[in-house]
């Protein structure tokens, strides 16, 4: 069990030593000076309870306690006086101060304080943890028909229960992410955190006390303790996300964790235990990333303990339907709309088509076709952008009536050119050897969009 952080929050050097002196034994103690610094840590989430000495507060200690409970109005605050003043209390507890305690007192109440506190501490975790799994079992659910990704499910359910690291790849958008959190929630660490991390998102200079933690004073700007993503996921999991762009010195430091379950805070010299599990992903290809000599080869054998590869989209192109109705059905609830439908003629488009953005791009199209859809008309061909359009395959122009194939026809033709004259209207026309209006409204009509980006 994760010990839990207490913030104390006195600008009176002799008072925060002797109270974290008290302290320490039992918690992780962070100690600051002023309200204002305190901020800074409890932006990590890690804090659970802060102690505010309203006798030596830079600012008063109830705009103190305001300012805490703003930046997050879990935190548990307890507020230490020696006024007494019956009206000091009252205030205190009614701006969500958890208690209130009089000086002089011993160790033993502050401590007993404390516990109350904390004690509610698993229970609220349980409930922040049900709230987010009702989340997303609603929207996180995995959809597939395809016999590789049928492996893939049956390779989770193994995995989910044992604390082997996984390493997940796959291109952007086939769901690592959804797959992670999977063998984290079918597992026995379900109810400890998940906690994600994206190495390509977090500049290198912050990635080590971000990932691991840092002292108050380990560098300019480190005002209070910060507590790093492995040791908030004691218990649990990290998901390592785009681990290829990880720099060299922490892919040492990440080794370490991995085989000795410990590490240390910048800063610090002692070494921290941790029980994690971690789930790597990449969207590169590892392996080559080792023989360039950009990524150590012990970690890479290190993390891909378990490797699961998801395919391409249009590697399994019979999940396709499949995800399509589903996200028409998601997107359509959500907007509030009649349930969508999507024409065969459609979903042919779609399968025929490349996914460079795999499901993340089918679930990105499938919202703006029902944003922009009427309540209840089925979803057509010409609905579809003209890059997917494009992907029809040609055998389905004999399947429909001359109308439509007519229509087909035109809008390819029409994009067909378009594309040559890099979209320029004038120039199109005077190919086609029709007005510039006509074009437009032909353009219309088949519903043509200049593709963006
Ligand atoms: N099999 C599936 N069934 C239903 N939804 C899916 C499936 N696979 C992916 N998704 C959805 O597609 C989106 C992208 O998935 P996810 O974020 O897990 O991909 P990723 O591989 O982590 O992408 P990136 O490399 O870009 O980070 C998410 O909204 C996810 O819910
Ligand atoms: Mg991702």
């Amino acid at each position: 069990m994760r010990r839990p952080v207490i913030l104390i929050i006195d600008s009176d050097e002799s008072e925060r030593v002797s109270l974290d002196a008290v302290l320490r034994d039992l918690y992780e103690t962070v100690l600051v000076n002023e309200a204002h610094e305190a901020l800074e840590a409890i932006k990590t989430g890690s804090v659970d309870l802060v102690l505010i000495d309203m006798d030596h507060q830079v600012v008063n200690g109830i705009e103190a306690l305001e300012l805490i409970k703003k930046a997050d109005s879990d935190i548990g605050v307890v507020m230490l006086s020696s006024t007494g003043s019956a009206e000091q209390a009252v205030s205190a507890l009614k701006k969500g101060a958890y208690d209130y305690i009089t000086k002089p007192f011993n160790g033993g109440d502050l401590v007993s304080a404390i516990k109350r506190f904390t004690d509610t501490l698993n229970l609220r975790s349980e409930v922040r943890y049900l709230k987010e799994e009702l989340s997303t079992r609603t929207n996180g659910e995995m959809l597939s028909v395809s016999p590789r990704m049928r492996r893939v499910f049956e390779v989770i359910g193994m995995v989910s229960s044992t604390p082997t690291n996984v390493l997940i790849t796959g291109e952007s958008g086939t769901g690592k992410e959804l797959v992670a959190r999977a063998i984290h929630s079918f597992g026995e660490r379900k109810g400890k955190p998940f906690v994600a991390f994206n190495c390509g998102a977090v500049p290198s200079e912050l990635m080590e006390s971000e990932l691991f933690g840092h002292e108050r004073g380990a560098f300019t700007g480190a005002h209070a303790r910060k507590i790093g993503k492995f040791e908030y996921a004691d218990g649990g999991t990290v998901f390592l996300d785009e681990v290829s762009t990880l720099p060299m010195h922490l892919q040492i430091k990440l080794l370490r964790v991995l085989q000795e379950k410990s590490f240390e805070r910048v800063g610090a010299n002692v070494p921290i235990k941790v029980d994690i599990r971690v789930i790597a992903a990449s969207n590169v290809d590892l392996e080559k990333e080792v023989r360039k000599g950009a990524f150590r080869d012990d970690l890479y054998y290190r993390l891909k303990v378990v490797p699961i590869e998801l395919p391409p989209l249009r590697e399994r192109q019979e999940d396709i339907a499949l995800l399509a109705r589903h996200f028409l059905d998601k997107h359509s609830k959500k907007c509030g709309k009649r349930v969508i439908g999507i024409s065969e003629g459609a979903i042919k488009a779609l399968i025929g088509y490349k996914w460079p953005g795999n499901v993340r791009e089918l679930e990105n199209l499938m919202e703006r076709l029902v944003v922009l859809s009427r309540d209840g008309v089925e979803i057509g061909i010409d609905d579809l952008p003209s890059g997917i359009f494009e992907a029809v395959p040609d055998e389905t122009m004999e399947e429909r009536d001359f109308k439509e194939a007519l229509r087909m026809f035109e809008r390819r033709y029409i994009i067909g050119v378009l594309t040559r004259t890099n979209w320029n209207r004038g120039e199109a026309a005077r190919i086609m050897k029709i007005h510039r209006n006509t074009l437009f409204m032909k353009m219309k009509e088949l519903k043509i969009r200049e593709p963006r980006g």
